[in-house]
């Protein structure tokens, strides 16, 4: 089973993303994930669709785009992303969202299906057809800083067992949220694949962006 490190660019030093995607080249970060939130479906804004576009213009590492809000389907055109990309849509955000997960992969576009820390697993139990990453939630979405939940390693190694019930063993489970060195080993050990990195274990005042990243592969 690889592992990915996802880098969470709300976190960064977003008065010098350029830079600070420089450093992620460097430290050989696997993708880099942008949280767009409506200050509706969570009570939160921050990153945009131009943002967005800007990033993958100059970066070859691949997008991994968390949509906290409500009626995704409606900006999925905004958006230059490719095959390389993960558009990942919330469950709760949307009465139809096999729709939208069937426009995400229409386009091309890797799809993930998220789901809040509340949200039974069996949800995606008849989307898998149309999934190619499950984001199951560690802490309640739209703010960086916050702590894991407590049912998280129960919820994903529930999550691992079902997919690979289902056939499913090439959906990769990712895991956001509170993902420190002791989380992310943890989740590891419960079935998480892709980890989404922010201020509990990669932008740190202590240490440099490789050293952080190297520090938390060496936990996996
Ligand atoms: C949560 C955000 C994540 C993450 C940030 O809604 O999607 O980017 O929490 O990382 P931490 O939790 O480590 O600050
Ligand atoms: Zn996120």
């Amino acid at each position: 089973m690889s592992k990915y490190l996802s880098a969470s660019l709300m976190c960064a030093d977003l008065t010098n993303l350029r830079g600070s995607i420089t450093e992620l080249e460097k430290a050989g970060i696997d993708y880099l994930h942008l949280d767009i939130m409506d200050g509706s479906f969570v009570p939160n804004i921050t990153l945009g669709f131009d943002l967005v576009n800007a990033v993958k213009k100059i970066t070859d590492i691949p997008l991994d785009v968390h949509m906290m809000v409500n009626q995704p389907s409606r900006f999925i055109p905004m958006m230059n992303l490719d095959e390389k990309d993960i558009l990942c849509v919330h469950y709760e955000s949307d009465i139809h969202i096999h729709r939208t997960l069937s426009q995400i992969k229409d386009k091309g576009i890797k799809a993930g299906l998220a789901v809040n820390p509340q949200t039974p697993l069996e949800s995606l139990e008849y989307l898998t057809d149309y999934i190619d990453m499950a984001l199951v939630m560690t802490v309640s979405p739209g703010f960086a800083g916050q702590k894991l939940f407590a049912g998280a390693e129960r919820k994903v190694t529930k999550a691992r067992q079902l997919l690979d019930e289902l056939g499913c063993k090439a959906v990769p489970i990712e895991v956001d949220g509170n993902i420190s060195l002791e989380n992310g080993r943890k989740l590891s050990k419960c079935g998480a694949e892709i980890f989404v990195l922010g201020t509990s274990s990669l932008f740190l005042k202590n240490k440099s962006i490789s050293e952080a990243a190297d520090d938390f592969r060496a936990v996996l």
